[in-house]
């Protein structure tokens, strides 16, 4: 396995191209099970994830043609036939699951492997289950697969979310743009990547309103058409890449199209911290002369999120004073406190609360990888650690980080990536 190699201590200082969405990307591919028209995409990242999604794809029958370093993708579900996602392939990336939906609605069946949990959590997908069964299909489980029928076709309801739930919104979104009639999600997730999904859905001929906030109407159509859309830029990658500013005492100008946007509480919260930001448009730049404290809670958009948890808690073992990391959505996320432990810093984990005391120094070392955001959270601890870290099983950041090492070495880091023997 791969390996990366860090000399800490380097101010960064420079530009970061930011990358398209890692979680709009996945659901908008997904949709184009939805046509048999050609769905081509661009500013797709180039990502292990995108990569088992196009595995997925081309398995069910999709005819894909990807160019994944040019960011483009051209998809056809013309010739689907398969309606079966085996566990072999779904296991390999959750987000599979996102199949489903758009299978039952348009080939009345599906046959998904039940995707199993993760490093994180249990990941239950119930409510993407209960969601289909309001939109009339059948549902059962059987050997481990999640057997779906709806054999004359879904029909428009209510599909109210007790927890607000990302893909189990962006299925049961899929699923509806084909049902009969008018369907109605409450409690709907908000999340940016859920409006860019619809945005691609409605200029497929879907007709949605509403997304972007807590109650999402559709009104069904019998057919949709393909189209041409642009992913939004991931504004994950975004806000860790601003943390690496902070981390380091450096600047860096993040440039993404609508990049202000997708951000909202989060630079708050970075100002609090102690970063100084400048909003433009399609860029935002970020430097820090010190870091003070926060306390964080991480909640469903438009609050702070859950996948910015890992990296925003190595820079406050760092700052001034002590921070209580509060982590509300997911009940195994703390893996890269030991890790960082190990590096010196000072956290102590009560359930789901981690006390963060900050040090003056973190010092390298060979770590490892538990998880995709927790990979960062040693990358950042690395950028500032004196001497040398090790991060082992680096297969985690490839998942959701495209081109890490070019990025951070084009802005002045010492690191290298070292192939697995
Ligand atoms: C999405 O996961 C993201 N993944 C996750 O990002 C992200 O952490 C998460 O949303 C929360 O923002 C993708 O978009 C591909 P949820 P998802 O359904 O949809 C409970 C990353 O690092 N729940 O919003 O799987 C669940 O247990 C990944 O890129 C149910 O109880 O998360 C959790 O507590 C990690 N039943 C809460 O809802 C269900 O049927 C939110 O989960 C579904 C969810």
């Amino acid at each position: 396995m791969d390996r990366l190699r860090l000399q800490g201590g380097h101010a960064l200082h420079g530009t970061v191209p930011i990358s398209g969405a890692k979680n709009a990307a996945l659901p908008v591919m997904a949709a184009c099970l939805l046509t048999d028209k050609t769905l081509s995409l661009e500013n797709i990242p180039n990502l292990t994830d995108i990569r088992a999604m196009l595995a997925l794809l081309e398995a069910l029958g999709v005819d894909c043609h990807a160019d994944l370093t040019a960011h483009r993708l051209h998809l056809s579900a013309r010739f689907v036939k398969n309606v079966t996602a085996s566990y072999d392939l779904v296991r390999k990336m959750r987000a599979s699951i996102l199949v489903l939906g758009p299978l039952v609605a348009r080939h009345g069946k599906a046959r998904v492997s039940l995707p199993g949990g993760c490093a994180i959590g249990v990941r239950p997908v119930d409510l993407h289950l209960k969601g289909l069964e309001a939109l009339g299909a059948s549902i059962t489980l059987e050997d481990g697969y999640i057997c779906a029928e709806a054999p004359k076709g879904l029909i428009g309801g209510t599909v109210t979310f007790p927890v607000v739930t990302v893909t189990g919104t962006e299925n049961i979104l899929m699923a509806a743009v084909l049902a009969r009639g008018t369907t109605i999600l409450v409690n709907a997730a908000l999340e940016p990547e859920i409006v860019d999904l619809a945005e691609c859905l409605n200029a497929m001929g879907a007709k949605i309103t509403g997304h972007g906030t807590f109650t999402i109407t559709i009104e069904g159509v019998p057919v949709l058409k393909g189209t041409h859309h642009a992913i939004i830029p991931d504004r994950i990658e975004a806000g860790t890449y601003a943390l690496a500013a902070m981390m380091t005492h450096g600047n860096l100008i993040l440039k993404g199209r609508h990049l202000g946007q997708l951000l909202p509480s989060v630079f708050a919260t970075f100002s609090q911290i102690g970063a100084h930001i400048d909003q433009k448009e399609d860029q935002v730049t970020l430097s820090s002369s010190m870091l003070r404290a926060c306390d964080i809670t991480t909640e469903p958009f438009p609050g702070y999120p859950t996948d910015l948890q890992a990296q925003v808690m190595t820079v406050l073992s760092l700052a001034q004073g002590s921070s209580i990391i509060r982590e509300t959505i997911w009940e195994n996320r703390f893996m890269h406190v030991a890790e960082l432990t190990r590096m010196g810093a000072d956290i102590s984990v009560h359930g789901l609360t981690a006390v963060v005391r900050g040090v003056s120094e973190l010092q390298g070392a060979p770590v490892m990888a538990t998880d995709l955001r927790a990979s960062f959270s040693l990358v950042l601890a690395g950028l500032m650690a004196k001497g040398e870290t090790i991060i082992n099983r680096i297969y985690h950041l490839d998942r959701g980080y495209e081109a890490v090492q070019d990025k951070l070495t084009a802005c002045g880091a010492c690191i290298e990536r070292i192939p697995a023997e």
